[in-house]
Parts: C-alpha cells; structure tokens; sequence
C-alpha cells in the first residue's frame, strides 16, 4: 500500500507557503533554522506555528491541525489552557524570577510529594537533561561507583554522558558498547548497556562490572524508541536487582510523569524507585524540570553534599504553571483519557489494516505509537525492521489532511482531546 507521497506532499507544500519562507530566512541567522536538532526531520520543511488552543495548532499559513506532537510531550492539558495562563498572568504581574525563596516552591513540593510515590523530597531545575545529571550524579556520590546502566535506545537528554546507544544501526549495537549519537561526545561515558525487556543482559552487565554500577536508569515505559512497555514483571526484576547490587533505581520519567498517572509510570506500574526526574508535563508547556526520591538519598543535597545549582531553579513563572497544572490534573479523569486514547490507537490500526498495511500499535492510551510491521516488538531492536518510508508517507498524508504528528510513529493525547476530536481524527485517517 502507498499514500501518493507526492501529491500529499504537493498539497502541503501549496498551503505553507508562509513557513517555508519564514524557514529559508530563519536558517539566515539561527543554527538551522530550527531550535533542537529533531526539529530538522520535519518534511516537507518544518513548519512555522501562530498559536494553539486546546487540541488545535494553527500555523503562519492560516491552517489548522489536530496536534498529536503536544511539544513532544508537555502540553498534557492542551495549548494555552485557562488554568495556566491565569497562574502564569498573576505571576507575571509579580515578578518574573528572584533568585530566591517563594511560596510556590513549598506550595508546589508539597503537592509532588503527595502525588509521586518516591518522592520524600523534591528538587527543581530547567530541563529533563539537567535533572537526569542530578540524579545520577547522587547515585554516584551515595554508593561511590562510577559507572550506571542504561538500556539500548532509551533517551536520557543530550549530555555526553547519556547521549549513547539511543537507535544504533544494528551493526553498531551488537558489542553492546555505548554508542556515542554525535560528534565531540566524551569517549567515557561511565554507561554499561543493556537490552530493554531482557532480564538476561541486565544479569550479564551487573555480572561484568560487579559493584561498580551506581545505577539503573530507565524510561519506565520506553517511549523515546517505541513507546514499548515493561514487560510483565519487568520492572519490578529491576527494582529487586538495583536493591541486591547496592545500586539505586531511577526512573527517568521526562516523559511519563503526569501523563500515565500523576503518579508517574510509578503509580501506573506499581514499582517505586529510589529517584525520579520529571520535565516536560510537569509545568504544561514552560521549562521546569524535577527530581524527586527518596528521603536518605535526597539529603544529600538537602545538606549541599551534592552540588544541585542553577540561576532559574525554582523560577516563579514555571513553578506557577506547575502547581496550576497539578491541581488540574489531581481532579482529571486519567481512565477516560487512557480509554479515548486506545480507542484512537485501535481506530487509527483498524483503519490502516483495512487499508492493506501490516502495522501494529504499542503503548499506553496517552502515549502509544504505530509501527508498520508485522510483529509487535518488545525491545529497540525489535523496532528496527519497522517500513519507515510507509510512515513518513502516512504522515505527510496526514499533515496535508489537518492531523499533525510526530516523525516516529508516536501520538501523544492531552486532556483537551475530547471525543469529538478522536472521531473526527478517525475519519480522516479512513478517507486517506
Ligand atoms: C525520557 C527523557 N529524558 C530526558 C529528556 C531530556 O529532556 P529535555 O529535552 O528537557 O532536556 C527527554 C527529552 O525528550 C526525555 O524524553
């Protein structure tokens, strides 16, 4: 099967006329032209947005598209909720940051502490990358190793030490040495890598660098490359070998945090780690990220032991979204959204199945990805052999019918995707 790539893409191309012109004139002056490197993948052209409201992005050309991209995962609410903008106005009004103590870091910390499982004690700072350091950092200081271990195509933010073995070739996976993704990336990472859902080459990297491993750190659904869930039991395999191997369990929940539960894939899964960091959903849309864990671990930087700093930690234009976004979501309805969600993920196979495709769907409702293959993969690998042409010519066919989403196959779902807007997705995809 085929979706006429070109005439799709022709459609496009006709009605963004504004972004490719705003494109050529941002490559002028700003690093290609784009603001993070993923952006770039964006076809025809990365296109140039006016606003958002609820689940629809309006672009400089006029049009209007169902955004399942949601920023790559922050806006769990929807673009520009009221909640928000109200929190964020009053805030604005007051003042924009101190370098300081205020209210809202108490006010907020106390609600994290009550929705996270692990979380005794909260830090802040700006970005996943950033908090993802913190913890590790911690690990290394509370049980004085070097090393961690990570899993093969999981994302843990752009610092040299993460940046490694996230989609590696098959060719470059098999030794299972870390893979660095760029150029100028440190040579020593300190990672040991292991395969997603693979009990077996956890054993064997503990086994190889016995009690040298700080800690496992893990996207706790695996959404970066997949959106491919823990197995059955899985997770809880990792909670018992990080307490026998003296190392801590962290949960790097970028992602997940306040998307699969407000408790995080820890409240979903029912497995509490030792840390947990947060970003992206946290504050709705504004840069905020958290560290979250457990009481004995995050005493030391309570007491300055570990080194947590930043001029805008805590700042109270974020933090004022963060606490608006969590009273919401203490009062949203997480089954209903998961329900619409597997209702738009069994939908959109169904429809693509009549079509002739062999796709498959993996995930959870508010997070959950197609694949064009045939099996269903349970690791990275497995994603591999998926027909990545069929889904960039689903995509622009998409993109050219008003449904925007991301390059990889993932759909993100917000409070503010009703019903309606799954049913009016649904047709679309029928009538491509
Ligand atoms: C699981 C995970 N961890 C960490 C990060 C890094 O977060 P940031 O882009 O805010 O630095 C991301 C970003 O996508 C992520 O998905």
């Amino acid at each position: 099967m085929t979706f006429n790539l070109q005439q799709a893409e022709a459609r496009v191309r006709a009605r963004t006329a504004r972004s490719l012109a705003a494109y050529e004139r941002s490559q002028r002056t700003l690093a290609g032209g784009v603001s993070t490197v993923l952006r770039r993948s964006a076809k025809p052209y990365p296109l140039f947005f006016d606003r958002g409201e609820g689940s629809t992005l309006y672009d400089i050309d006029g049009n209007a598209y169902i955004d399942y991209t949601l920023a790559w995962g922050p806006l769990i609410l929807g673009h520009a909720p009221r909640v928000v903008n109200e929190a964020v106005g009053a805030q604005l009004a007051k003042g924009h940051t101190f370098g300081a103590q205020h209210a809202l870091e108490y006010e907020t910390a106390e609600l994290l502490c009550k929705a996270i499982p692990c979380a005794d004690l909260v830090a802040y700072a700006n970005s996943g990358t950033e908090i993802v350091q913190v913890a590790l950092r911690l690990a290394r200081a509370v049980t004085e190793r070097s090393l961690y271990l990570k899993f093969e195509g999981h994302y843990h933010g752009w610092d040299d030490s993460v940046l490694v073995s996230y989609k590696p070739s098959m060719e470059q996976s098999g030794a299972m040495a870390p893979v660095p993704v760029g150029l100028g990336q440190r040579q020593s990472p300190g990672a040991v890598v292991a395969r997603w859902n693979d009990e077996e080459s956890v054993r064997a990297a503990f086994a190889a660098h016995s009690g040298r491993i700080s800690a496992i750190i893990c996207e706790p659904l695996l959404c970066n490359s997949g959106c491919l869930p823990p197995g059955d039991g899985f997770l809880s395999f990792l909670r018992e070998t990080a307490t026998r191997e003296g190392a801590l369990l962290i949960f790097d929940e970028v992602v997940t945090g306040f998307r699969l539960a407000l408790g995080g894939a820890q409240q979903f899964y029912g497995v509490t780690p030792d840390l947990a960091t947060f970003a992206k959903a946290a504050a709705g849309g504004l840069p905020v990220s958290i560290l979250a864990g457990r009481r004995e671990y995050m005493n030391w930087i309570a007491d300055g032991r570990v080194v947590h700093a930043g001029t805008l930690n805590g700042n109270p234009l974020a933090l004022a979204a963060t606490h608006a976004v969590l009273q919401e979501l203490a009062s949203s309805d997480y089954r209903a959204l998961h329900a619409r969600g597997r209702r738009l993920r069994d939908g959109l196979v169904d429809a693509l199945r009549r079509k002739g495709a062999a796709v498959v769907a993996t995930g959870e409702g508010t997070c959950f990805q197609l694949h064009f293959q045939a099996s269903t993969p349970r690791e990275y690998r497995d994603t591999i052999a998926g027909d990545k042409a069929l889904y960039a010519e689903f995509l622009m066919a998409l993109l050219a019918s008003g449904v925007y989403a991301l390059p990889d196959g993932r759909w993100y779902l917000s409070f503010a995707h009703g019903d309606d807007v799954v049913d009016r997705t649904l047709a679309i995809v029928e009538a491509l």
